[in-house]
Parts: structure tokens; C-alpha cells; sequence
């Protein structure tokens, strides 16, 4: 079947929609309903997966599960350094559970017994953060992969019941979104190409000469 301009307008804005700034949720804004957060999750499952392990899984945190998420954070800053810390410190880490109504863990669980090299296992769950914030932009939500040092503390671990192959990626705030913000890096315009790619053809020369 021949490609019509209409096809082509239609690719470009499919594209164009990848590399638009996404959005943060609103701290108190709406969560997904129980269809989005299905979509978005279904979406992450389609990612590349070397063999088809579906080395990762998920943990939503939800509602009263954001008090019990916001003090594993803190029990896990504690163990990092110590008992004596500012109010102010504290309260901020308690706050990154509070910002955005839901979230969705990433925790990669790789089969270090499977021919697939871990790594491979943990690049295909890492995809699954990626592709999550572009369902929930998709769907008009707010969308935003966070981490902190504390994830691979044993109070946080321990919540998301982490075995001792597993990692926690970070998780994805989801929510209706919050004000638009530009992406830092596009101040300096695109990325000059030719500083981050090689072609490798009969010659190896940077990308676009
Ligand atoms: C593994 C991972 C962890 C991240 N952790 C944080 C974080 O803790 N705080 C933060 O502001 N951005 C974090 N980011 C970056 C944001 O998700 C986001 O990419 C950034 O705010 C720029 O927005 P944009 O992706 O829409 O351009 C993280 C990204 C990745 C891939």
C-alpha cells in the first residue's frame, strides 16, 4: 500500500511527541484510574526483553501506601547516615513520596542463571520506566522517572520485599499534570550529533559529514 503525505504528517507527529518535555504530575493532583494504570503497565511489559524473561516487576503505591513508602525513605536515610539529621533533610525525603498522588516502583529481577547476561536483564527493565512515562503522556498524564540513593537501603528494600538478585530502578510518579517546565537541555538547542556518533562505513567518520 503506497504512503500517503497524510501517513508521513501523522509519522512526523508521532515522533515529535517522543522528544516533547513531558510533564510532572501535580502533587495534588488526580491519580490514574484503575484502566490508565493498567494501560501504562501493559505498555512497560512490551518492552525489548532478551528471551522473553520479563526480568522485572512492579509495586503501585497508592494513597495510604504513600505514608508507608515516605517512612521506608526515611528509615533508609537513617541507616545511610545516621540519627542525628535537620528536620528540613528528613522531611524532604519524606516528601518524595508525597509528590504525586500514585507511583510505580521499578524493581528488576534478573534470572542470574539464564545465557541472557544480567546487564541485558536489567536493560530491559529499565525500558520499562521509559516506556511508562511515554504510555502516561500518551494518555494526557503526568509522568516522571525519580530515585534516591536510599532505594538500596534495607528499610526500603524490605518494603517492596526486594530478593537478594533485585534492584530497585526508581519509580514513576504518575498523576494529572502538574505546570509545564522546559527540559533543561533544550536551552542549548538540538544535540550536535557528530559529538556522539560514529558512522562505521567504509571509513569511520562522525555522523552527518
Ligand atoms: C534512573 C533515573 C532516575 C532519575 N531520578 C531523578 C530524580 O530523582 N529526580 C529528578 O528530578 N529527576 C530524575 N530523573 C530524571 C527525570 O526523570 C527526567 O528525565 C528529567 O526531569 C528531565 O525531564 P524530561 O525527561 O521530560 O526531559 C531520573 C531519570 C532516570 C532515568
Amino acid at each position: 500500500m503506497a504512503t500517503t503525505d497524510n501517513d508521513h504528517a501523522a509519522e512526523d507527529r508521532w515522533v515529535d511527541r517522543l522528544a516533547t518535555p513531558r510533564l510532572e504530575p501535580a502533587r495534588d493532583g488526580v491519580a490514574p484510574d484503575e484502566d490508565a494504570l493498567a494501560r501504562i503497565l501493559q505498555t512497560a511489559t512490551t518492552v525489548p526483553d532478551h528471551g522473553g524473561l520479563r526480568p522485572w516487576r512492579f509495586a503501585v503505591i497508592t494513597g495510604a501506601g504513600r505514608e508507608r513508602f515516605g517512612a521506608a525513605l526515611v528509615a533508609g536515610l537513617h541507616s545511610l547516615r545516621g540519627d542525628d539529621l535537620l528536620e528540613l533533610v528528613v522531611t524532604k525525603m519524606q516528601g518524595k513520596a508525597f509528590a504525586a498522588p500514585c507511583a510505580v516502583m521499578l524493581i528488576a529481577s534478573p534470572d542470574p542463571s539464564s545465557n541472557v547476561p544480567v546487564w541485558e536483564q536489567v536493560a530491559s527493565a529499565s525500558c520499562t520506566g521509559y516506556a511508562m512515562v511515554l504510555a502516561a503522556t500518551a494518555l494526557g498524564l503526568g509522568a516522571a522517572w525519580k530515585s534516591a540513593a536510599v532505594l538500596a537501603t534495607e528499610p526500603v528494600r524490605t518494603l517492596f520485599a526486594a530478593q537478594d538478585d533485585e534492584q530497585l530502578l526508581g519509580w514513576i510518579n504518575l498523576g494529572t499534570p502538574g505546570a509545564r517546565r522546559e527540559r533543561a537541555t533544550t536551552a542549548d538547542g538540538p544535540v550536535d550529533l557528530a559529538q556522539l556518533v560514529t558512522v562505521i562505513a567504509s571509513d569511520d567518520r562522525p555522523f552527518g559529514r
